[in-house]
Order: structure tokens, then C-alpha cells, then sequence
């Protein structure tokens, strides 16, 4: 049994701690400055709220017993949750799994190392796990194999990735720059249309030489209207990691600005 800290505990952090806590193991988390809906979804989880005590804070006491720790939490949040668990002295394992560039993952990992931890990295693909088959979480670097045992028996199918050691943070963020790529030009062409007065006509069309399109175009918007504040800073972290590879920039740019405007 491993005592795991998880934070944060939103749609998909509670989804992970919950299979977590099912495999057995304890799964803490920090209720400071979360909402009630985190608070709610932790305790349906099974997670146990850190202890406060005095005079540490409950980070403190979350730091203090966990083994591993997980950062699932917004991207935008990525730095500043490492931060502060490295702030807190934690020598254990820290995975972060957020969609993050490899250099932020570099930076992330910079982090926890200076405190006295040990850095996996991570990349989760598929939706919040409730069967197996869905959700893969994809390890890299030394004691990626470690963190991958955890989730034996799980919904969650952990494993490593191959290659360089912020393999699983380029894995994911190739992945997202085409599913949530392609999401953001569907929706700029839509209101391309809607703009110039042609969208029944383009639907229309669609219809018939394109059949999948419409569908897809009101998955995309759906999927913007309650995610995509979360999607501006990844399309950041796409865009930082194609300039990286001496690839343009421009189309996941223009991503995180279609996601920042409100749902047309
Ligand atoms: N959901 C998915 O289907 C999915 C799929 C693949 C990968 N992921 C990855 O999983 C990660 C988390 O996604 P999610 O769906 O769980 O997000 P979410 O449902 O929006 O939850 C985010 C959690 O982080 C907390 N949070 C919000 N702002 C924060 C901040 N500034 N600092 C620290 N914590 C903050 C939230 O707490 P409060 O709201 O209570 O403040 C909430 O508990 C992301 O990196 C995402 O790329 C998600």
C-alpha cells in the first residue's frame, strides 16, 4: 500500500484516485483554495483530506506522508503546483501527468529535483477512467516503472514511453495538437461561415460531401463551452513545443485564441 498525494482532484484527478484508492493504496489531497465541487467529487472518490497541522498547513502534512505524489491539474497551474510541493521539501516521486510541453516538463521536473525528489513524467490520453481500455497513462524517465505498478488491476492502463525522458509530455502533446487542433479549426470555419451569412449553406453542403463534419463541429463546440478555458494554455504549450522543433507555431497559436473567445 502507497500513500499518494493527488493534486488536484478535478474531473480527471478524482477519476485516477479513485482507481487508486480501489487498487488499495491512500490517496490524500489538499482541500486549500479548491472549490466545493472538487470537494465533492474527492469525497465520491474515496481521497482522504490532508490533516491541517499546526503549525504546517495541510500541503505540509499531504507532503509529509505521501510516497508518490500526482499533479493533475489545469497546465496553466503546472509550475506552481510543483512549486509548492517542492517548497514543502518533498523527497519522494512526483509525477506530473498535465498536458505540458517537454521544456515545461524540463522545468517542472528542475523543481521537485532541487528539493529532493524524484521526477516522472507523464501524459494522460483518453477520458476521465471508469472501465478499462479508455484511459492510458504513459511514464517516462527513471522510476516510471514504479509509478506504472501502482495502477495494476486499475482502469487506468499506465505505461512507459519510450524514448527520451519527457517522452510521455511530447506523446501527449502531439496527441492534443491534432484531436484539439483539429477542434478549433472546425469551430473558426463554422463562425467563418455563420460570419458571412453561409453556414446553412455550408451545413448543407457538408451534408452532402462530408457527412461527418456537422456532427463533429458540435462535439468540438461542446467540448469548448466547458473545457476550453483549460485548452488556451495547452494550445500554448503546443505551440511552444512545435517552435522547440523548428515547426510554425501559427496553427495552435490561433487554436488557443479560438478556445479564449466565448462559444459562438
Ligand atoms: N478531463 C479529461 O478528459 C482529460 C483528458 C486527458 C488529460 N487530462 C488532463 O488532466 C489535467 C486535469 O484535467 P481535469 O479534467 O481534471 O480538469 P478540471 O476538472 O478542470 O480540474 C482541475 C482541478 O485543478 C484545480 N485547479 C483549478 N485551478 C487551479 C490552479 N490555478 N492551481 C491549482 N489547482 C487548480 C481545480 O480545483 P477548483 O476548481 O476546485 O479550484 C480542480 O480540482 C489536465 O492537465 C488535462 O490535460 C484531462
Amino acid at each position: 500500500m502507497t500513500v499518494i498525494g493527488l493534486l488536484h482532484p478535478g474531473e480527471m484527478g478524482a477519476a485516477i484516485g479513485r482507481c487508486l484508492v480501489g487498487a488499495g493504496h491512500t490517496v490524500l489531497w489538499d482541500p486549500a483554495g479548491r472549490g466545493t465541487a472538487t470537494a465533492s467529487r474527492a469525497a465520491s472518490a474515496g481521497l482522504t483530506a490532508a490533516a491541517a497541522l499546526p503549525p504546517g498547513d495541510r500541503l505540509t502534512a499531504l507532503v509529509r506522508r505521501s510516497d508518490v505524489i500526482l499533479s493533475v491539474c489545469p497546465p496553466h497551474a503546472a509550475l506552481d503546483v510543483a512549486r509548492g510541493v517542492a517548497d514543502h521539501g518533498f523527497t519522494g516521486i512526483f509525477t506530473d501527468a498535465n498536458a505540458i510541453s517537454p521544456a515545461t516538463a524540463r522545468r517542472v521536473a528542475g523543481l521537485v529535483r532541487e528539493g529532493g525528489a524524484i521526477y516522472v513524467d507523464g501524459g494522460i490520453i483518453g477520458p476521465p477512467p471508469e472501465a478499462p481500455g479508455h484511459t492510458r497513462l504513459y511514464l517516462s524517465g527513471a522510476g516510471a516503472g514504479c509509478v506504472r505498478d501502482l495502477f495494476a488491476g486499475t482502469a487506468v492502463d499506465a505505461r512507459l514511453a519510450e524514448g527520451q525522458e519527457f517522452a510521455a509530455s511530447a506523446l501527449k502533446i502531439a496527441y492534443a495538437a491534432w484531436t484539439k487542433g483539429t477542434a478549433a479549426l472546425i469551430l473558426a470555419v463554422r463562425a467563418l461561415a455563420r460570419a458571412e451569412g453561409v453556414e446553412q449553406a455550408l451545413l448543407a453542403e457538408w451534408a452532402m460531401s462530408q457527412p461527418a463534419l456537422e456532427q463533429r463541429s458540435e462535439r468540438a463546440a461542446g467540448s469548448a463551452a466547458s473545457k476550453g478555458w483549460r485548452w488556451v494554455a495547452e494550445m500554448r504549450e503546443i505551440a511552444a513545443s512545435m517552435s522547440a522543433a523548428g515547426l510554425p507555431t501559427g496553427f495552435h497559436e490561433a487554436a488557443a485564441e479560438i478556445f479564449r473567445r466565448p462559444p459562438g
